[in-house]
């Protein structure tokens, strides 16, 4: 349990890391979750502050992500509990995402952990990873609207972690972590539904 614990604080404190707040204060010095759409993630960086900031804050938070469940898997492997270690992964995950959703340096704002969540899906099972990233980007080059690419690639990722053969704990984690991004997506969704969300580098009017 103590493992468990450890493991749920690191990753919670690795995916409150607030990339793109920091970016719009080094780069901007403005407060990015006044502008655009609030959001602390990569996509609004682009809109804000450009490519090479959006970049390197989307680089960054996959790499939280990942970094939480291999921290989470090389500590099972290192403590000896390797049948713990896909619930150890779970937790890992879901404490990454809430961690860089609901960050404990931005007074629990942050992102919509899309990212975030590529960088979990992609250390824990590379083929599941890729198939959203490939959903994403064929959504993305079709629509331009990053937000609805982000939502399918989580429903996506939902199917092939029920389609593949995969513990049943990364089957929880996907799950629930799917749904935690497409929920921080709603105002994405209000606007999908109402034709108004812009289009990749336009602001929501
Ligand atoms: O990953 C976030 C993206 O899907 C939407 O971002 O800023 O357009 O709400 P944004």
């Amino acid at each position: 349990w103590l493992a468990i614990i450890g493991v749920a604080i690191a990753a919670y404190f690795l995916g409150s890391i607030p990339t793109g707040y920091l970016a719009g204060k080094l780069l901007g010095g403005i407060d990015i979750r006044a502008h655009g759409s609030k959001s602390t993630g990569a996509t609004n960086v682009l809109r804000i502050l450009g490519k090479w900031p959006a970049l390197i804050v989307l680089v960054v938070d996959v790499l939280k992500g990942a970094t939480a469940v291999a921290f989470a898997q090389w500590l099972c492997l290192w403590l000896d509990l390797q049948n713990l270690s896909p619930w150890a992964v779970l937790i890992a995950g879901l404490a990454a995402l809430l961690g860089h959703g609901r960050s404990i340096w931005l007074n629990f704002t942050g992102g919509k952990s899309a990212a975030t969540g590529l960088g979990v899906l992609l250390a824990m099972s590379p083929m599941v990873g890729l198939g959203a990233v490939l959903i994403w980007a064929g959504s993305l080059a079709i629509s331009r609207i990053v937000s609805l690419s982000s939502i399918l690639a989580a429903l996506t990722a939902i199917v092939f972690v029920l389609g593949l053969e995969q513990p049943l704990a990364y089957r929880f984690l996907v799950i629930a972590g799917g749904v935690y991004v497409i929920v921080r997506h709603a105002a994405n969704i209000q606007r999908l539904l109402a034709g108004t969300e812009p289009r990749l580098g336009q602001a929501p009017s």
